[in-house]
C-alpha cells in the first residue's frame, strides 16, 4: 500500500542506511525531518545531499518545537525515528514527535530501537534501555499503531573495543556469565534492509519485529574467529552474571558517568539471556539475506579497530 514515510535521524549511521532502503521500495515517498537544509561540517552536508539525492523531500523541523514537528508529520503514514542521544533526544524529542505524529493523524510510529529486547529488563538495567522503556509506554498508550525493531547487537559495535569483550588486535577475550550464553548480532547494513521491510509488512504492525543476522555465544564466536583467521584468542571470564550486575552498581555509585557502566550494562542484558530475541522472523523474509558472524569476522580489519566509536574498527564493504 502506498505511503508517505517521515524519517527521523536520516542523517545518522543507521538513518542514512534505512533511507536509501526505503528509497529502494515501491510506493514509499520519503520524507526525512532535518535540523536544517545545510551543514558547516562536510561529513554531514554529505549525509544531506545523500537524502536529497535519494529524492527524499527535506523537511526542517526542531524536536522541542512542537509545531514545527506537526508540520513535517502532516500527511504522513508512518514515522519512523532512527534519533540517537541522551533523554532530551531520545526520550523527550521523541515523545514531542509522538504527540505531534498523533495530532497530525500519523497511522504508525516505529521510535529508534534496534536493540535488544529490553522488556526482559528492569528500569535501572540499562540507562539506554530505559530509555526505549519510556518511549514505547507512551508509544502503546498513544493509541497508535506501532513497530519496536529488534536485531540484538550490531556486529560492529560488540566487535568494536567500545564493547570491551572481543579486543582482535590484542588477541584476547574478556566476558562475564556463561560463554555458551546465545545472543543476537546483526550488522547496521542488515538492521537497515529488514526495518525498511517492517514499514511495509503488514505483519510487522503492532509487533517487537525481532529479527538477527547470527545467534551467537561467546564460545561460538571464539570458535568462528580461530577457524577464519588461524589465531588463538586467549579468554578471560571475569565472573558470574551476578558478580557483573554488582560490578555495575558499584561502578554506579562511585563514578556518575553513565558511560563507564553502559558497555557492561548491554553485556548484562546479553549474558543473562534475559534480552534475548525469542521471536525472529527470519524465517519470513528468505529474500533478505543476512551476515553472519564468521563473514563479518573475514571482512574485519584487525589493525585499524580503534577507539570506542560505533562504527570504529570496521572497514565499510
Ligand atoms: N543495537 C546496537 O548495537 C546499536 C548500536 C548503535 C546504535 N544503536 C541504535 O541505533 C539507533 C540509531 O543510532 P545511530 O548510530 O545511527 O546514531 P547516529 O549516527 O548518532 O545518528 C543519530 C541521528 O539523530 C539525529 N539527532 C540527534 N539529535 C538530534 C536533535 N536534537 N534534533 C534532530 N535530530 C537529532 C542526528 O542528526 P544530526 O545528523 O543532525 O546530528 C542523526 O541523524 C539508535 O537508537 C541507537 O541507540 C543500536
Amino acid at each position: 500500500m502506498a505511503q508517505t514515510v517521515l524519517l527521523v535521524g536520516g542523517t545518522g549511521n543507521l538513518g542514512s542506511k534505512i533511507a536509501t532502503e526505503l528509497a529502494r521500495k515501491d510506493d514509499i515517498t520519503l520524507r526525512t525531518l532535518v535540523r536544517s537544509r545545510t551543514a558547516s561540517d562536510s561529513k554531514k552536508q554529505s549525509q544531506i545531499d545523500h537524502l536529497a539525492k535519494l529524492g527524499a523531500e527535506l523537511v526542517e523541523a526542531d524536536l522541542n518545537e512542537k509545531v514545527s514537528l506537526e508540520r513535517a508529520c502532516t500527511g504522513v503514514d508512518t514515522v519512523m525515528s532512527t534519533l540517537a542521544g541522551w533523554d532530551d533526544v531520545v526520550v523527550t524529542g521523541q515523545l514531542n514527535l509522538l504527540e505531534a505524529a498523533s495530532n497530525a493523524g500519523v497511522d504508525r510510529f516505529i521510535p529508534s530501537d534496534y536493540s535488544y529486547d529490553y522488556t526482559g529488563l528492569k528500569l535501572g538495567d540499562n540507562y539506554l534501555s530505559d530509555q526505549r522503556i519510556k518511549v514505547a509506554e507512551a508509544v502503546k498508550k498513544s493509541g497508535l499503531n506501532y513497530t519496536f525493531i529488534a536485531n540484538g547487537v550490531f556486529m560492529e559495535v560488540f566487535f568494536a573495543p567500545f564493547s570491551q569483550v572481543f579486543d582482535f588486535k590484542a588477541g584476547t577475550v574478556e566476558y562475564w556469565g556463561d560463554a555458551d550464553t546465545k545472543f543476537d548480532l546483526t550488522t547496521v547494513a542488515d538492521v537497515a534492509k529488514y526495518a525498511a521491510e517492517a514499514v511495509v509488512s503488514p505483519g510487522a504492525i503492532n509487533t517487537m519485529f525481532q529479527f538477527a543476522g547470527d545467534v551467537m555465544s561467546i564460545n561460538d564466536v571464539i570458535a568462528a574467529y580461530e577457524a577464519v583467521t588461524g589465531q588463538k584468542l586467549s579468554v578471560r571470564r571475569r565472573g558470574s552474571v551476578d558478580e557483573l550486575k554488582q560490578w555495575i552498581e558499584n561502578t554506579k555509585a562511585s563514578n556518575p558517568d553513565p558511560w563507564a557502566v553502559i558497555p557492561m550494562q548491554y553485556h548484562y542484558g546479553m549474558m543473562s539471556g534475559k534480552a534475548k530475541l525469542q521471536h525472529l522472523v527470519n524465517e519470513r523474509y528468505p529474500y533478505i539475506q543476512l551476515m553472519k558472524v564468521s563473514t563479518f569476522i573475514a571482512q574485519l580489519d584487525t589493525n585499524s579497530i580503534s577507539g570506542t566509536g560505533t562504527d570504529q574498527g570496521f572497514r565499510p564493504q
